[in-house]
């Protein structure tokens, strides 16, 4: 039986039925809904709209059914049309008119609009715990090769000398400005839109303020209206998200091309590498791939919570429906991707002398040799042409800076001594700029 069956005289045709129900996304808000439920029933007995005996049988029975839906003993009816309605429908057949009261004053649309808060309130902590623990992994990896110096790359063309922390220390840096988005997008989002009614607030003379701290809001939405069809949370969420998946999908990709052989700068435990089926020598980094792949999912989830907003008249309309699978789906994303990523990075070896040996080679010192002639009163123009010069010498004859002897570098600029050897020794690069 539907919630509005007064007005028809019709059961709803089967598949519109299916196609207009939203129970296989939204159960899992089913103890938010209970929350919010048993917040509201405590108002309304608070401003004398229902009675005290109606709301605490409201909200035992509501604790009990949450209780059963979380132990498996009370199972959620897939052709229910949503949470709201099946939460209701079993409270009702429970405790009779009190459970038909509960819904006084207040609209499916502002609940809707309470439950995707709370719930994404939790996920915005739980993805906050992760990712702070995978800043973790990726501070400790740097630690445990701390010395360790590698070449950094623009271009991905052999630069500039720096170490394998620095160079982690950049994703350290990208997942703490992560943080503090999610962060501010929670705080933004932390405000309740119970009250607002379908659009138009209601008549019954309700607490929103009471409501709203309850439920652990920071405050209430002004606009009823607005209240009901808010979702640029989702599309904050959901750009943070997007962003999140950004930086992952660098990182990922950076330890794919360091797991090859012609760079061989790192090697993921077994644990989290892959086979292949027919070549018997590979072992690849199947999980950075897939993490990588897997952000043009959370990117697509963007894109389906903006075009589904995009245009939609004042106030709620069902297409706001969709928005709970999207934005749902690139927490789940992000989420497992954070988490997979954690133990990998904890295992993961990294190759130190392979990284020494690729720093060693391409003239990545060649700034420190020019840097060395300014020491010496040349002007920088001057000193890098010198050292370019240099640099061609050491091509054409196969020699390194390190192996050029002080004749030859003498021959190109007078200026050079002994002292050269010690500028461009990488250590002394790397520790000069701090790396
Ligand atoms: N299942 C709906 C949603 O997720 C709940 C709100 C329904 N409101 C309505 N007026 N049909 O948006």
């Amino acid at each position: 039986m539907k919630l509005w069956a007064g007005r028809f005289s019709k059961e709803a045709d089967k598949k519109t039925n299916d196609f207009n129900s939203s129970i296989a996304t939204d159960s899992r808000m089913y103890e938010e809904d209970i929350t919010g439920s048993i917040a509201h029933a405590t108002m309304l007995a608070a401003k004398g709209i229902i009675s005290k005996e109606d709301s605490v049988q409201i909200c035992t029975a509501l604790a009990e059914i949450k209780e059963e839906i979380a132990n498996g003993t009370l199972l959620i009816d897939p052709n229910a049309e949503d949470i709201h309605t099946f939460i209701e429908a079993t409270l009702t057949e429970r405790i009779g008119s009190a459970g038909k009261r509960l819904h006084t004053g207040r609209s499916r649309n502002d609940q809707v609009a309470v439950d995707i808060r709370l719930y994404l309130r939790k996920e915005c902590d739980a993805l906050y715990e992760l990712v702070e623990k995978l800043i973790a992994s990726i501070e400790n990896k740097g630690d445990e090769y701390k010395g360790a110096i590698m070449p950094g790359y623009t271009h991905l063309q052999r630069a500039q000398p720096i170490t394998f922390k620095a160079h982690l220390t950049a994703y350290v840096e990208m997942l703490k400005r992560d943080l503090g988005r999610l962060a501010d997008a929670k705080k933004r989002m932390n405000v309740s839109p119970l009250g607002s009614g379908a659009l138009a607030g209601t008549t019954y003379p309700i607490d929103r303020a009471m409501t709203a701290q309850l439920l652990g809001f920071d405050s209430y939405t002004l606009s009823t209206l607005d209240g009901v069809s808010d979702r640029d949370f989702c599309l904050e969420l959901a750009s943070v998200l997007s962003i999140i998946m950004v930086h992952l999908s660098r990182l990922s990709e950076e330890i794919v091309i360091w797991c090859s052989w012609e760079f061989k700068f790192v090697e993921l435990d077994d644990a989290f590498s892959t086979g292949s089926s027919i070549m018997p020598q590979k072992k690849n980094p199947d999980i950075t791939e897939l993490v990588r792949g897997k952000s043009g999912r959370v990117f697509g989830d963007l894109m389906t919570l903006l075009t589904v907003m995009k245009g939609l008249p004042l106030a709620y309309n069902k297409d706001m429906q969709e928005d709970k699978d999207a934005i749902f789906d690139a927490f789940d994303t992000v989420k497992i991707c954070v988490d997979t990523l954690i133990p990998m990075i904890d295992t993961m070896k990294a190759i130190p002398e392979n990284m020494r040996k690729a720093a060693a080679g391409g003239f990545i010192n060649a700034t420190d040799c020019a840097d060395y002639l300014v020491s010496k009163g040349l002007p920088f123009r001057d000193a890098y042409k010198a050292t370019g010069e240099i640099v061609a010498l050491c091509i054409k004859s196969g020699e390194t800076l390190e192996s050029l002897s002080l004749d030859k570098y003498r021959e190109v600029c007078e200026l050079f001594d002994e002292g050269v050897y010690e500028a461009i020794k990488l250590e002394n690069c790397v520790a000069r700029r701090g790396m």
